[in-house]
């Protein structure tokens, strides 16, 4: 999982995105899926520069919170500027400062290419995962199977469809 993050220019802005893929290493490249509906997508494109969070396995609180449309998402939380002065929410599990390339038409959401311009990753931490409707992690490298773990039941956020859905395609978010 990973909230997309910038400085407004109100202030600090951010949304919890699922869709987010390497794209290319020559030059670094990544892209992202806001939905159409999005509000605080058309705010980070004004601003052209944004960072993405990968959010760590413990961090299913924030991505809830960031998954909310309206409000204020950041109160209560720990943010850092990044070098392109966009917020990394402390405790990261890794952030890639970007600069929007291009973006590209994809039905009920669009697709933004963007420049990765920096990047860290905090070594030990591991990713919060979202599979069939909710967060959970990476089986221990030593467990059996390898079957991924629940962590809690996914409250659907206001405003957004429940994930319960028998559409496979539907199921990939
Ligand atoms: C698990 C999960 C994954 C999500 N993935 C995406 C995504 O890939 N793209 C997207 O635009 N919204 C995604 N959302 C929904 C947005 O987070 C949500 O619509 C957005 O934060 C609404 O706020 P906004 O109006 O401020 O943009 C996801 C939500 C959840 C709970």
């Amino acid at each position: 999982m990973t909230v997309i993050t910038a400085m407004g220019a109100d202030g600090p802005v951010g949304f919890t995105c699922q869709a987010f893929s390497s794209l290319s290493l020559q030059p670094p490249q990544v892209i992202l899926c806001p939905g159409r509906t999005s509000t605080t997508w058309p705010l980070i494109r004004a601003v052209g520069l944004f960072c993405v969070n990968v959010l760590a396995e413990d961090q299913a609180g924030l991505s809830r919170a960031f998954a909310r449309s309206g409000g204020d998402k950041f109160a209560g939380v720990r943010w850092d500027s990044s070098p392109n002065g966009s917020p990394i929410l402390s405790g990261a599990a890794a952030w890639l400062d970007c600069r929007v390339h291009a973006e590209y038409a994809g039905g009920d959401h669009t697709v933004v290419r963007a420049d990765v311009r920096g990047l860290a990753a905090s070594p030990g931490k591991r990713p919060l995962l979202f599979h069939r409707g909710r967060y959970t992690r990476m089986a221990d490298d030593d467990a059996p199977g390898g079957a991924p773990l629940p962590l809690s039941p996914h409250q659907p956020a206001q405003g957004r469809a429940p994930l319960t859905t028998k559409d496979p395609k539907e199921q990939m978010r």
